[in-house]
C-alpha cells in the first residue's frame, strides 16, 4: 500500500517524528533533554552518520543532520536515503505514521525525505501468500511545516504513486503481463489520470506495416500491441508535443539467438522503458501539467519458435528502411525504430526514447546512472541532465559521432541491426537515430532499471527509473 503524505499542523497520532536540522543547537529543548542532546552530538561526531534514532518506547524520534557543506542535490539525495533508513526501522517496529519537521526552512529537504521514505516503503507482495507479518506498516506521513503547501505534498504523492506503478509493471512476470495485459494496464492508467490512450492491435500494426515490431513478434504466441498515450491540456506551453518512446519487450529470451545461463534472468524487466513512459505521462496528467505530451510503447515478447525471425532476414520497417537482421537479441531497436518513425507524424519538438537497450550501457556505468545520447538536442539534453542530477537519476552523455554510422552499414540492405564488439550502446542509438528527423534524445537504462538486491529507496527489482526524471523535466516546462 502506498503511504499518503499530508500537510499537518501537528504531529501524527503515533507521535513518532523526524527532526531535520542543519544545526543541533537549534533542536527544541522542550523535546530533547540535555542528556539526549549530548548523546546526539556524540553519535553524529563519532559515527560520522547523518541519522540517529532515539527509541522512546512508545514512539521514535529521529534526527537527520543536514550537511551544510553539501550542494543542494547531494543534500536532497542524503535526505531520500535517510528516509529509506527510517522506513526500515519503523516498519520493523510496526509503526503506522511518522511526522517530519525541520528547524529552519527546509521545504525541499522535507519533500525529498518524504519521497525517500515512501519510495523505500514500497513492496511487491502481490504473489506472497504468507507474508502478513512482513507487510509494511507505515501508511501516513505528516509534513509539519508552515512553508509547504498542499500542492507540494500532492506532487510528492503523485511522483511516488507513478514511480510505484512503474515498478509494479516491471516486477510483473510475463505469465501475467504479456503485451496485451501491458497495454490494458496503460489504458487503466489513462482512465485514472484522464489522458487519452489508443491500443493498436496486431491487425492495425500489420496494416501500418510496422515490420520491426512484427518481425520480433513472429516467434511469439501472443499478439503485439502498440500503445499511443496523449496528454493534451487546454492551453499547453508547447505548440508541438514532446514525444516519449519506451521499449516494451515484456520478456526477452533473445529469440533464436537465445540468451544463455544467467543472461535470461530478470528479462521481464525489458519493458521498463515503456513502463517509465506510461508512468511519466500518468504523473503529468495527474498533476495537470500544462504540457502536451505523447507516449508511444511498442510491445511484444521476444522468443524463439518455428517461424521466429532469424539472422539473415531482411526486414522492411515502417518507414521503408530495409534492415538486415544479424542478431535476434538486438530486438529492442527493431521495435523502437518503428515507433520512432511513427513519432514523425506528431511533428514533435523533441523525442526522447527510453529503453533497457544494451548490456553495453550497463557494463559501462553500472546501476548508478543511465547512458544518454542526443542528436540536434543539446539544450534539451542539458535540461534533462539537470533534472537527472536533481532527482538523482543521473545521465552520462555518450557521443553519437557520424563515424559510428559506418559500423551498422549492411552489404545486402540499408543497415544491419548490430554493430561490432565495440561501443554497443552507441551503435544501438545510431541505429535508432536512422529513423529520426527531429531533435532526439535516447536514454539507455539497462543498468539502473532493475536491481536484484535492494538498492536503498530504489527498492528491489524494478526501480522505476526514468519516471521521476521525465516528470521533473516536464514539470520545468511550465
Ligand atoms: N534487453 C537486452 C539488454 C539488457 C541487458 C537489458 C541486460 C537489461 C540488462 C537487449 O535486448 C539485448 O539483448 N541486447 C544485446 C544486444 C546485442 C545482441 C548487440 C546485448 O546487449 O547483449
Ligand atoms: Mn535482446
Ligand atoms: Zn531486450
Amino acid at each position: 500500500m502506498q503511504t499518503i503524505i499530508h500537510i499537518s499542523e501537528e504531529t501524527g497520532p503515533g507521535f513518532s517524528v523526524v527532526y531535520m536540522t542543519a544545526d543541533l543547537k537549534k533542536l527544541p529543548a522542550s523535546v530533547f533533554s540535555a542528556h539526549e542532546l549530548d548523546y546526539l552530538r556524540k553519535r553524529f561526531r563519532d559515527d560520522k552518520k547523518d541519522l540517529v534514532s532515539l527509541n522512546r518506547l512508545d514512539h521514535w524520534v529521529f534526527v537527520h543532520l543536514l550537511g551544510k557543506d553539501k550542494r543542494l542535490n547531494d543534500r536532497l539525495e542524503a535526505c531520500r536515503k535517510a528516509g529509506r533508513q527510517v522506513a526500515g526501522i519503523i516498519n520493523e517496529h510496526r509503526v503506522n505514521d511518522l511526522s517530519l519537521m525541520s528547524t529552519g526552512d527546509h521545504s525541499a529537504e522535507l519533500m525529498a525525505f518524504a519521497e525517500g521514505l515512501s519510495l523505500g516503503n514500497y513492496q511487491f507482495i502481490k504473489y506472497k501468500k504468507e507474508a502478513a507479518d512482513r507487510i509494511h506498516t507505515l501508511t501516513d506521513i505528516y509534513l509539519v511545516s508552515e512553508s509547504l503547501t498542499e500542492e507540494q505534498a500532492g506532487l510528492v504523492n503523485i511522483t511516488v504513486d507513478a514511480t510505484c506503478r512503474c515498478r509494479n509493471l516491471v516486477n510483473e512476470p510475463v505469465n501475467y503481463l504479456n503485451a496485451q495485459a501491458f497495454a490494458a494496464e496503460m489504458e487503466k492508467m489513462g482512465r485514472k489520470a484522464g489522458f487519452r490512450t489508443e491500443v493498436m492491435n496486431k491487425r492495425k500494426i500489420e496494416a501500418l506495416k510496422m515490420g520491426g515490431l512484427l518481425a520480433v513478434n513472429r516467434g511469439s504466441l501472443d499478439p503485439p500491441t502498440f500503445t499511443v498515450m496523449e496528454w493534451k491540456p487546454e492551453e499547453p506551453v508547447n505548440d508541438r508535443p514532446y514525444v516519449l518512446v519506451g521499449k516494451g519487450i515484456v520478456f526477452d529470451t533473445g529469440g533464436m539467438n537465445i540468451k544463455t545461463g544467467e543472461y535470461m534472468n530478470n528479462m521481464k524487466c525489458d519493458m521498463a522503458g515503456g513502463a517509465a513512459v506510461a508512468a511519466a505521462i500518468y504523473a503529468t496528467a495527474m498533476a495537470r501539467l500544462p504540457v502536451h505530451v505523447v507516449g508511444l510503447v511498442p510491445a511484444t515478447d521476444n522468443r524463439p519458435d518455428g517461424n521466429a525471425y532469424v539472422s539473415g532476414d531482411v526486414i522492411t520497417m515502417f518507414d521503408g528502411t530495409r534492415v538486415e537482421v544479424i542478431n535476434t537479441d538486438a530486438e529492442g531497436r527493431m521495435v523502437l525504430a518503428d515507433a520512432l518513425s511513427y513519432a514523425k507524424k506528431f511533428n514533435p519538438i523533441l523525442v526522447i526514447s527510453i529503453a533497457t537497450l544494451t548490456g553495453s550501457a550497463a557494463r559501462a556505468i553500472g546501476k548508478y546512472g543511465m547512458v544518454g545520447m542526443q542528436h540536434r538536442a543539446g539544450r534539451e539534453f542539458s535540461a534533462l541532465r539537470n533534472s537527472g542530477d536533481f532527482v538523482c537519476e543521473r545521465i552520462v552523455e555518450f557521443p553519437l559521432w557520424d563515424e559510428y554510422a559506418a559500423l551498422i552499414k549492411s552489404e545486402v540492405a540499408d543497415i544491419r541491426n548490430i554493430g561490432g564488439p565495440d561501443a554497443g550502446a552507441i551503435t544501438a542509438a545510431k541505429f535508432l537515430q536512422h529513423f529520426t528527423d527531429y531533435p532526439f534524445i535516447h536514454l539507455d537504462i539497462a543498468g539502473p532499471a532493475f536491481v536484484e538486491k535492494g538498492d536503498d529507496y530504489r527498492g528491489t527489482g524494478g526501480t522505476g527509473v526514468g519516471v521521476r526524471l521525465l516528470f521533473d523535466f516536464l514539470s520545468k516546462k511550465k
